[in-house]
């Protein structure tokens, strides 16, 4: 596994595993939870060692219970999660209390990056939310803060009225939506990117592109894109609930594009 170091010195594992509909009946975002660690079991066997959750995927109990059965040092885990602001913020008292939950669901007393989900109206309100991060990350319970779907205009209210820089910005970035200019903000202000859904928007003629060029290195259409992700230091977050399939995510290390083969795969 290759890692990035972010800008405050820690290491991320540059391929995660999302966990978005992990442990939900009918691998169903709002599907109920079905009691069991599956996909995380399966994810830790296949050499996952760094995991994507949130608070609004109802979810984060799921991974801390795989995560302790696997009986795994804490320390080998990276894990993250995001603060629920998909409907705004709630004031401090209650970010607190979403933040305390994280840390029991997930069975850990420090999370390694903490996240921001989503941005909303009230700018005075976000660089309250980034204080409390700031907070937590002085208090080492948070090892690294970050942002999630944070335009450039949002990034910019942090990095002025912040006193900790965001370490990352997780963002969309699949084919047919990569957005290389957002990417070229964050790298330009030292701040890492994570692609959320990166094997969304694969239609046929993308995928007969990327299978061909996949094809010289034996590699498949779904390796292809994260490994064009990786060679440009953006950190893949890919999950299946396919345990064969989450194997071939993380076999990406054996082969190089070609800058042909890039420039075909940026303009899909
Ligand atoms: N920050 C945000 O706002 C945000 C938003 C969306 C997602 N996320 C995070 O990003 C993670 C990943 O995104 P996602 O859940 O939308 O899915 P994704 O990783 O883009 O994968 C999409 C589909 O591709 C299939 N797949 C996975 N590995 C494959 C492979 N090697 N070959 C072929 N097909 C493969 C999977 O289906 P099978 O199960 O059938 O294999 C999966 O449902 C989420 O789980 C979540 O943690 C964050």
């Amino acid at each position: 596994m290759k890692n990035i170091t972010l800008n405050n010195d820690v290491e991320i594992p540059i391929i995660g595993s999302g966990t978005n509909t992990y442990g939900k009946e009918g691998n169903q975002y709002s599907g109920p939870l079905r009691g069991d660690t599956q996909e995380i079991d399966w994810a830790i066997e296949n050499g996952y060692r760094h995991f994507d959750s949130a608070q609004v995927y109802n979810n984060e109990q799921v991974l801390g219970e795989g995560l302790k059965k696997s009986s795994l040092p804490r320390e080998e885990f990276f894990i993250t999660t995001k603060l629920n602001t998909y409907k705004g913020f709630g004031g401090a008292d209650w970010a607190h209390a979403e933040i305390e939950k994280s840390l029991e669901k997930l069975q850990t007393d420090y999370v390694d990056l903490f996240l921001i989900h989503f941005p909303w109206d009230h700018h005075d309100e976000i660089v309250e939310a980034w204080s409390i991060l700031e907070d937590y990350y002085n208090r080492g319970v948070f090892k690294s803060i970050g942002v999630s779907n944070f335009t450039k205009e949002h990034l910019d209210l942090i990095l002025k009225n912040g006193k900790i820089k965001p370490a990352v910005n997780q963002i969309a970035s699949y084919v047919g939506k990569w957005n290389e200019e957002l990417i070229a903000y964050n790298k330009g202000n030292d701040i890492a990117t994570v692609a959320w859904s990166p094997l969304r928007g694969i239609d046929e003629n993308a995928k007969q592109v990327l299978e061909e060029i996949g094809n010289q290195y034996g590699k498949t259409y779904a390796q292809v894109v994260l490994r064009y992700q990786i060679e440009r230091d953006v950190i893949v977050i890919p999950k299946s609930h396919n345990k064969d399939r989450q194997a071939q995510s993380l076999d990406i290390f054996d082969f190089e594009l070609t800058v042909n083969d890039r420039e075909r795969i940026a303009t899909l």
